[in-house]
């Protein structure tokens, strides 16, 4: 990157007018926000969700609170591998200057869950999904100048560590062990895309970053979106010293998104603890970047989902 480090003002960041970004999971959580503050710099957004009525009340969230902004939608089922190329065909653009992929699902109990096509329900969707959308964006991000990819990871990643002869937890199925492996599984693929993108000398570049700990008890109402009960707010407020709200876990992916000394290949999250604050740069474990588990996970995933992102 050129010029003077930027100052980044989460409250107030860079302009981005003329860009159009998708965000997936954009009607609700982090994904509204990371939503929101894209169209408050003046970012076209692009919802990608899964139910019409939701997304419609995003779109009318943010326009009634930022005022010009270009807020549209598109269906998103990341759990239906079949219908995500159809979905990418509804884009109203030309280029895609970035994709944030925010959506994801958290699965609290046994019994484990598939999708139609048989894989497991937090890895098909948090992972198989994004990793099949990218590979159907990939001619709206070689449209743009130099798109970017930003993945949304998680700290449970940190303490996980991928079977490669059980990615679908046939084997031990724990919810919260898969879906901090499902995380983990978004972390590796997106460090290998960095390596894959820079070998190929593409003009896009992949991201990651990661909320911290946000809870939607400390994040600000939205009408139609998110409501926020007194009782409720005044129980977690004790949380409110490590954690943060779904407004302030937007606040790494934007970054990621619109600054321009982000490079290809970095971990972006919070800086108190890695749970709550502004962004900063952060050192990625090893085993998150280990280059042969990121080939093992390419292969099988091109495998579970019969495509190849950006190889034509
Ligand atoms: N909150 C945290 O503390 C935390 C910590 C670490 C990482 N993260 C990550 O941050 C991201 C957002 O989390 P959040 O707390 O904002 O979650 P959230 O409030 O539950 O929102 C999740 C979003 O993902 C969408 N989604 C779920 N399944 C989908 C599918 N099959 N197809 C398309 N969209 C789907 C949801 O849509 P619906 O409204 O239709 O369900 C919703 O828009 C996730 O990737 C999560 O793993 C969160």
């Amino acid at each position: 990157m050129q010029g003077a480090p930027v100052a980044w003002n989460v409250h107030k960041p860079l302009r981005a007018d003329g860009t159009t970004v998708l965000v997936t999971g954009g009607n609700a959580g982090i994904g509204y926000f990371i939503a929101e503050q894209l169209a408050t710099a003046g970012a076209t957004v692009i919802i990608g969700s899964r139910s019409p009525a939701k997304a419609a009340a995003a779109v009318e969230a943010i326009t009634a609170r930022v005022r010009g902004s270009q807020v549209q939608h598109i269906p998103l089922d990341l759990t239906d591998l079949a219908s995500l190329r159809a979905s990418v065909s509804q884009l109203d653009t030309d280029a895609l200057d970035a994709v944030v992929l925010n959506a994801g699902i958290a699965l609290d109990e046994p019994p484990r869950k598939q999708n139609r096509r048989g894989h497991e329900l937090m890895f098909a969707t948090n992972h198989l999904g994004h990793f099949a959308l990218v590979h159907w964006l990939a001619p709206w991000l070689e449209a743009a100048p130099a798109a970017r990819i930003v993945t949304m990871g998680s700290f449970a990643a940190r303490s996980e560590r991928l079977d490669l002869d059980d990615l679908q937890s046939v084997r031990d199925y724990d919810p919260k062990r898969t879906y901090g492996r499902s995380k983990l599984a978004q972390m590796t693929f997106a460090f290998e895309l960095d390596r894959r993108l820079r070998a190929a000398g593409s003009t896009c570049m992949s991201v990651i970053a990661h909320p911290g700990g946000a809870l939607d008890a400390l994040t600000p109402p939205r009408p139609g979106i998110h409501q926020r009960s007194g009782s409720q707010h005044f129980l977690t407020l004790p949380a409110k010293l490590l954690v943060q709200g779904k407004d302030a876990g937007a606040w790494p992916a934007v970054r990621a998104t619109l600054d321009p000394e982000v490079q290809g290949g970095q971990l972006w999250g919070p800086s108190r603890l890695g749970l709550s604050g502004k962004p900063h740069l952060e050192t990625p474990h090893p085993h998150m970047t280990d280059q042969p588990t990121g080939q093992a996970l390419w292969t099988a995933s091109t495998q579970l989902t019969r495509v190849d992102p950006f190889t034509s």
